[in-house]
C-alpha cells in the first residue's frame, strides 16, 4: 500500500511510536492546560464548562485529530502541501490549502502571546529559585525542608505577578528568553530537537503534577474544589443556551488544548510513520491532554478556594494560587522551584509546535536537497520566531499595569461586539481560540469526511472495524460541521448583536 505521495516522502520522522506520542501529547499539553482551562473554567463558573469540554473532546476534538493526523501522513509535506496534494489525488481544486494557510495564521498568532505567558512563568522559576537560595544563605542548607516565600506574607505572595506586570522590561527579557530557547530547538529539526525536548520534559512533568495535585487535595479544599468542577450549575446550562458563550468557550478550548483546527497535528502526523495505528495515537493524546487539564484544576482549585481568592481571576490564576499553596508545605520551596520548572517545560514542548507549523511551511516542499532544506530550517526558525518575538512585545506592553504602554489603552477590534474592551493580548487570545481554531477545525472536518474519498481515509486510519469507521465519517461529516458552525454563528455572530 503507497500513500499518494509517502512513499517519496525524504522528510525525517519521529524514531518511532513512542516518540510521536510523547511529541505530540508534549504539544497538546501546555498552557492551555495549565493557565488557560483554569482560566475558562474559573470565569465560565465551573461544572456546566466542564461537562460541555469533556463532550466537545469526545465528539469533536477525537474525530478531528484523527483526520488531522491522517491527512499529515497522507499527503507529506508541510500541512499546505499535505493539503494540496490530497486535493489533487482527489481531483479536487486547491483551495482547500487554505486550511494550511489559515493554520499558520493561528499557530504564529498564539505563539506571540503564548510566549509571554511562557516568559511570566520562566519569572516565576526564578523568583522561587531566588526565594529558596535567600532562604538557604540566611538559615543554612535545613531551609529546604521549610515551606516557600517563607518571609513573605500572603498578600505578598498573591500579588506577585501583579509585581511583575508593573515591570514591561523585564516581562519582555523573559519572553525574549522563552522563543531564544523555542529557536533553538527547533532550528535542529525533527529528530535531533523536537523528540528529544520531548523524551525528557514530558515524563518529568508527569511526575511532578501528580506529586503537586497530591499536596494540594491535603492542603486545599478538596471539597470545594472537587464541587466546582464537576457539579454542573443548571443555572448555567440555561444562560449558555441563551446566549452560546460557554458553548463556544468551551469548543475553543477543547481545540485550543488538544492543538486542534490550527493544522498542527497535520504537521505533526507528516512524521509519523507507516506502522503507527493513527486512531491509537490519537485517543491516547487525547487521553494525556484531558487528564492533565482536569488534574491542573485539582492542584489549582482546592488551594484557590481555601486560600479564598477570585476562581475568575484571568490568566493570573495558577501564579496567584499555587504560590499560596507552596507557603503552607514543607519542602514548599523545591515544590514552588519544580512546579514552575514543570510548567516552563510544557509550554515550551507547546511553542515548539507552534513555530514548527511555519517552519515546515517556509522549509519548501519534498523535493529540496536536504542540505538546503536545513540551512532553510534554521533560517525560518530564526526569522518566523522573532517577527513573534516582535510582535510579542506589544502583546507583554498590552498587560503592563501602572504604566501607560500605549498598548495597555489599546482596544484595536472594540467596534465588534464579541472583542469588545479586550487589549491585544486578550484579543488574540479570544480571537485564535475561539474563532480561528474552531474555523479551522470546521473546515478540517469538512476535507477530511467529504473531500478526502472514502477508500482513501479507510486505508490511512485503518480502524479495527468498519463500524468504528463510519462512526468517524459521520462525526466528520456532519456532527462536527453542523455543531461547531451553528456555535461558531450563533455565540459570535447573533448573540452579541
Ligand atoms: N495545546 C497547547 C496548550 O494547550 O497549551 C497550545 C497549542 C500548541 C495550540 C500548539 C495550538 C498548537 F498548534
Amino acid at each position: 500500500k503507497m500513500a499518494v505521495s509517502g512513499s517519496a516522502n525524504p522528510q525525517e520522522h519521529w524514531s518511532g511510536r513512542a516518540a510521536f506520542i510523547l511529541a505530540a501529547v508534549g504539544s497538546a499539553v501546555g498552557l492551555g492546560n495549565l493557565v488557560r482551562f483554569p482560566y475558562v473554567a474559573g470565569e465560565t463558573g465551573g461544572g456546566a464548562f466542564v461537562l460541555f469540554y469533556l463532550v466537545c473532546i469526545l465528539f469533536i476534538g477525537l474525530p478531528v485529530l484523527c483526520a488531522e493526523l491522517m491527512i499529515g501522513r497522507r499527503g507529506g509535506g508541510s500541512a499546505v502541501a499535505a493539503i494540496a496534494r490530497l486535493s489533487k489525488s482527489e481531483g479536487k481544486s486547491g483551495i482547500w490549502t487554505i486550511v494550511g494557510w489559515l493554520g499558520m495564521i493561528s499557530t504564529f498568532l498564539i505563539l506571540t502571546f503564548y510566549s509571554v505567558l511562557a516568559g511570566w512563568v520562566l519569572h516565576f522559576v526564578l523568583l522561587s529559585i531566588g526565594d529558596l537560595a535567600g532562604a538557604i544563605g540566611e538559615n543554612g542548607l535545613g531551609a529546604i525542608s521549610s515551606p516557600a516565600f517563607e518571609a513573605m506574607s500572603k498578600d505578598d505572595i498573591s500579588s506577585q505577578l501583579g509585581e511583575l506586570l508593573t515591570q514591561p522590561v523585564r516581562m519582555i527579557i523573559m519572553h525574549g528568553i522563552f522563543i531564544i530557547v523555542t529557536i533553538a530547538i527547533v532550528m535542529r529539526g525533527i529528530k535531533g530537537g523536537i523528540e528529544v525536548a520531548a523524551k525528557v520534559l514530558m515524563p518529568i512533568f508527569f511526575i511532578l503534577l501528580l506529586a503537586l495535585t497530591v499536596s494540594s487535595l491535603i492542603n486545599g479544599d478538596a471539597g470545594a474544589g472537587f464541587a466546582f468542577l464537576f457539579q454542573p450549575d443548571f443555572e448555567k446550562f440555561g444562560a449558555a443556551l441563551s446566549d452560546g458563550s460557554i458553548l463556544l468557550d468551551a469548543i475553543g478550548q477543547a481545540f485550543f488544548s488538544l492543538s486542534l483546527g490550527s493544522a498542527m497535528m497535520i504537521t505533526y502526523g507528516l512524521y509519523l510513520s507507516r506502522e503507527d495505528q493513527i486512531p491509537g495515537a490519537a485517543r491516547a493524546v487525547a487521553f494525556a491532554d484531558t487528564s492533565v487539564a482536569l488534574i491542573a484544576g485539582l492542584a489549582i482549585f482546592p488551594i484557590v478556594f481555601a486560600a479564598g481568592l477570585n476562581e475568575a481571576a484571568g490568566f493570573s490564576l495558577l501564579f496567584n494560587s499555587l504560590p499560596l499553596a507552596f507557603h503552607q508545605l514543607p519542602f514548599g520551596g523545591i515544590f514552588a522551584i519544580a512546579f514552575f520548572i514543570m510548567t516552563l517545560f510544557a509550554a515550551l514542548t507547546s511553542s515548539i509546535a507552534l513555530l514548527e507549523v511555519t517552519v515546515a511551511i517556509a522549509d519548501g516542499d519534498v523535493d529540496v536537497d536536504p542540505a538546503k532544506r536545513d540551512r532553510r530550517r534554521v533560517q525560518g526558525a530564526i526569522v518566523i520566531g522573532l517577527i513573534a518575538f516582535g510582535i510579542g512585545v506589544a502583546n507583554a506592553l498590552s498587560q503592563v499595569s501602572g504604566v501607560e504602554t500605549f498598548f495597555n489603552t489599546w482596544h484595536p477590534l472594540d467596534f465588534i461586539p464579541l472583542f469588545e474592551g479586550l487589549v491585544l493580548l486578550d484579543l488574540i487570545d479570544q480571537l485564535t481560540a475561539n474563532i480561528l481554531l474552531p474555523l479551522g477545525g470546521f473546515l478540517t472536518a469538512i476535507f477530511a469526511g467529504w473531500v478526502v474519498s472514502g477508500s482513501a481515509a479507510r486505508e490511512e486510519l485503518n480502524f479495527n472495524s468498519e463500524r468504528t469507521f463510519k462512526i468517524w465519517r459521520f462525526l466528520c461529516r456532519w456532527v462536527c460541521p453542523l455543531f461547531v458552525g451553528l456555535v461558531l454563528v450563533y455565540a459570535a455572530i447573533i448573540a452579541p448583536m
